[in-house]
């Protein structure tokens, strides 16, 4: 007999008890063992605790709260009583940092910790199995024993503040989300070019000036062109120190640590636009805009020294508000342009030796640490902080996906792990079809999820020096509330198991099922959420002449029901089975079903349009790039059309052209050959020079039917779609293959000027 049938029978021998209640905890507790009973929490109930111990008063007091607001009963406080709630504040040794145990019985619930992080995390999760907002229910707790603590001391959520300015309500509000998913770090994007949000005594003009705006209403980010003279800044804010003091007294006493994020050398318009003397130009500055910075200063100058003594007056304000041990000083997407052209940043490179600008910004940011670390703090940066040699004790921020992680751990350096893909939660998380617009990617919730912040790349011993992981919320396309809390859930929950549990007790499936009750919650507090997760993904996979789709639902217990005739999908449509062949042209719509009830708002639909390549066989010179697969090799003939979003339809070439030979099976009559390709300036990809057409009947020699040229300007900022189509006299052929030269790099003026420039392709239509 097998292990595991023989563990089966025991499991049948000794059936596990029913509880009437089943625990729902986010992040999935260490060890969570459930026993047959409940307390019930009512009047009679005590709150007791040492109250010489004056740090868990807060913690009591959040509690106490707590419990008024989804009962209304008011606990009393270190009174006799048949039934207590016992706060136990232990020795240091006892228990590591931020972890807990929670023991509950029919007469006692007891939370003991060695910190108040501890204490406050153990309230956390016992108020997770209490009702979520005011009901006449019982507060019926299972009686359970929790030990748990944290696998990562960074769990990070950011926000960026600039782009779109969020009220200290809302930050607060944000705040008390991070805490009730046990996360810890807030990092508080307080300056970019669209705004200077934190007041700076000794600049008054960084908030007067830096903080407003010219409104922009643009459907593309960063598409408004310059504000004209005369147009009035109106739109923006910025949080008074006072302000700044409420809102980490706030944090602090919910466990969470803000970390200012104050941005330099590059990203600083605003700063730039309230005292133009700092950049290299020094010209006055037209007002700031939700737009455009190409042709902006938006860098602070390098060459001059009060640009230096500037930012040490700032950093001393913020340091003395802000009791974070990390100060972030941003650092990333510095355009070297303006530092090129500029004298005095010339002359400070010859002066201290520097070969080129990347040198000239490890300068700075060095400079910068050497002045954070006088004051007792340390110094994190993005990961654009190694070019040029990384700071002596610097700590970095990995997002351009994990090789700055990498490279810094490997160098002994600490590092939070916060890769585009999965942990950018401005990106879409389902659709994008019926989903508010977003900047691009694509990170589900699963896939935030499955994310391992320590990468396979560190050995064991570089593994201490990855502190955790962060969400980051960018917000170009987020300007609500409302918006904000519909990008963060729920993929922060799943974020906060990922870096609170263990990585082996992980389980997508009963993480699914937890889920439920809080977005049962969600839906009661009046939460916005996308319930993305409950889209059905369709995937088409063309093969040898073939095109078959797919459908997947990442909810394991739902099924998915279909049509492919056009109608509407109803509760009595099609249950999908298997993978369903596609022969004409048709729209697949489908829906996730649970519990007998269509889950989606709208069904998620795509068409395929049939051509004579569909489902062929293609073969490249050079692959595309791992990042831009989309369906699969054969994605240039799914029968699928790319569209806006960048990572999803799309092969992505970078510096090597397109070259790519299409086997139609059979000879074919055919007079037309089309490829679509994209233009996105923003994010370096670039129609192509031009696309060559060859057929062939032999597959050896190939015969040129045309050669089109590329007629959209290069600097169109717009998303362009262009197809590039030969028509010819019609001809026999069994091979087509295409050539797309990749523009060699990108255009001047654009941020990547001069480095390699991408081109994505999607869909090869030959009729
Ligand atoms: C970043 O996303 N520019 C750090
Ligand atoms: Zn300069």
């Amino acid at each position: 007999m097998s292990l595991k049938f023989a563990k089966f029978l025991l499991l049948l021998a000794c059936p596990l008890p029913m509880f009437a209640q089943q625990v729902a905890i986010i992040p999935q507790p260490v060890e969570l063992k459930l026993n047959e009973g409940n307390f019930i929490i009512d009047k009679n109930t005590s709150v007791q605790f040492n109250a010489s111990q004056a740090a868990l008063k807060p913690a009591v007091d959040f509690f106490i709260n707590a419990v008024k607001d989804v009962s209304g009963i008011a606990l009393q406080q270190n009174k006799p009583a048949a039934k207590k709630v016992e706060f136990i504040l232990a020795a240091q040794t006892a228990f590591k940092p931020e972890a807990y145990s929670l023991t509950v019985t029919p007469s006692l619930i007891q939370i003991k910790a060695s910190s108040y992080a501890g204490i406050f995390y153990g309230i956390q999760s016992l108020l997770q199995t209490l009702p979520q907002v005011r009901t006449n229910a019982a507060l019926q707790v299972p009686c359970m024993q929790i030990n748990d603590e944290p696998r990562f001391k960074w769990r990070g959520m950011h926000l960026d503040v600039s782009r779109h300015f969020f009220s200290a309500d809302v930050v607060k509000q944000y705040i008390n989300l991070l805490a009730m998913y046990k996360m810890n770090t807030f990092h508080w994007h307080l300056v970019d070019d669209q705004g200077w949000r934190i007041e700076i005594k000794k600049y008054p003009k960084l908030t007067s000036t830096g903080a407003w705006r010219v409104d922009q209403n643009d459907k593309v980010w960063g598409s408004r062109p310059q504000a004209q003279p005369g147009e009035e800044a109106t739109y923006g804010g910025y949080y008074t120190q006072e302000q700044v003091k409420e809102i980490i007294a706030y944090a602090k006493a919910r466990n969470v640590t803000v970390v200012p994020e104050i941005e330099m050398p590059g990203h600083v318009a605003s700063a730039i636009a309230a005292y133009p003397q700092l950049s290299c130009t020094q010209q006055p500055q037209l007002p700031l805009t939700g737009g455009n910075y190409n042709n902006m200063s938006s860098n602070y100058c390098a060459g001059n020294e009060e640009v230096f003594s500037f930012l040490q007056d700032v950093l001393t304000e913020v340091i003395a508000l802000f009791p974070s041990t990390y100060i972030h000083i941003g650092g990333d997407e510095v355009d070297k342009g303006p530092w090129k052209k500029c004298e005095r940043c010339q002359a400070r490179m010859k002066k201290e030796g520097l070969k080129n600008e990347e040198e000239l910004q490890s300068y700075f940011i060095k400079r910068m640490e050497k002045f954070i670390v006088s004051k007792k703090r340390k110094m994190i940066g993005w990961d654009e902080i190694l070019e040029g040699g990384l700071a002596p004790e610097a700590t970095v921020m990995s997002w351009r996906g994990e090789a700055g992680g990498i490279e810094a751990a490997k160098m002994h350096h600490d590092v939070v792990m916060t890769p585009g893909s999965p942990c950018y939660f401005d990106h879409y998380q389902a659709g994008p079809e019926g989903e508010p617009l977003a900047i691009g990617g694509f990170n589900t919730v699963k896939k935030v999820y499955d994310y391992e912040p320590i990468p396979k790349e560190l050995s064991a011993e570089q593994h201490k020096y990855v502190l955790g992981a962060q969400g980051n919320v960018w917000t170009e396309y987020i300007s609500t509330a409302e918006h904000l809390e519909y990008m963060v859930l729920p993929r922060m929950l799943a974020l906060a198991e990922t870096v609170w549990s263990p990585a082996a007790t992980k389980n997508w499936n009963d993480f699914s099922r937890r889920l439920q009750f809080h977005f049962n919650a969600f839906d009661a507090k009046g939460l916005h959420y996308s319930p993305g997760n409950f889209t059905v993904d369709i995937k088409p996979a063309a093969k040898n002449g073939k095109l078959e789709v797919a459908l997947f639902s990442e909810v394991p217990t739902a099924s998915i029901l279909y049509t492919t005739d056009g109608t509407v999908t109803t509760i009595s449509s099609a249950v999908y089975t298997k993978p369903i062949a596609v022969e004409s042209t048709q729209t697949i719509r489908a829906v996730t079903m649970q519990n007998g009830k269509i889950m989606n708002l709208q069904p998620v639909e795509q068409r395929f349009v049939m051509h004579k390549a569909v489902g062929a066989n293609v073969q490249y010179v050079h692959q595309p790039s791992r990042s831009y697969m989309a369906d699969g090799i054969n994605s240039l003939t799914d029968g699928v059309r790319g569209k806006s979003a960048v990572n999803k339809f799309w092969h992505g070439f970078n510096k090597n052209n397109l070259v790519a030979t299409v086997d139609l099976g059979t000879e074919k009559n055919i007079s037309r050959i089309s490829l679509g390709c994209l233009q996105h300036y923003r994010d370096w990809i670039f129609l192509p020079t031009a696309v060559k057409f060859e057929v062939s009947v032999d597959g050896k020699t190939f015969t040129e039917v045309a050669t089109v040229q590329n007629d959209v300007p290069v600097n169109t900022l717009a998303l362009t779609i262009k197809d590039f189509t030969a028509k010819f006299p019609a001809t026999n052929a069994r091979y087509v293959r295409v050539t797309a030269y990749t523009l060699e790099a990108c255009p001047k003026g654009h941020p990547g000027e001069g480095k390699p420039a991408w081109t994505f392709a999607d869909e090869l239509e030959v009729e």
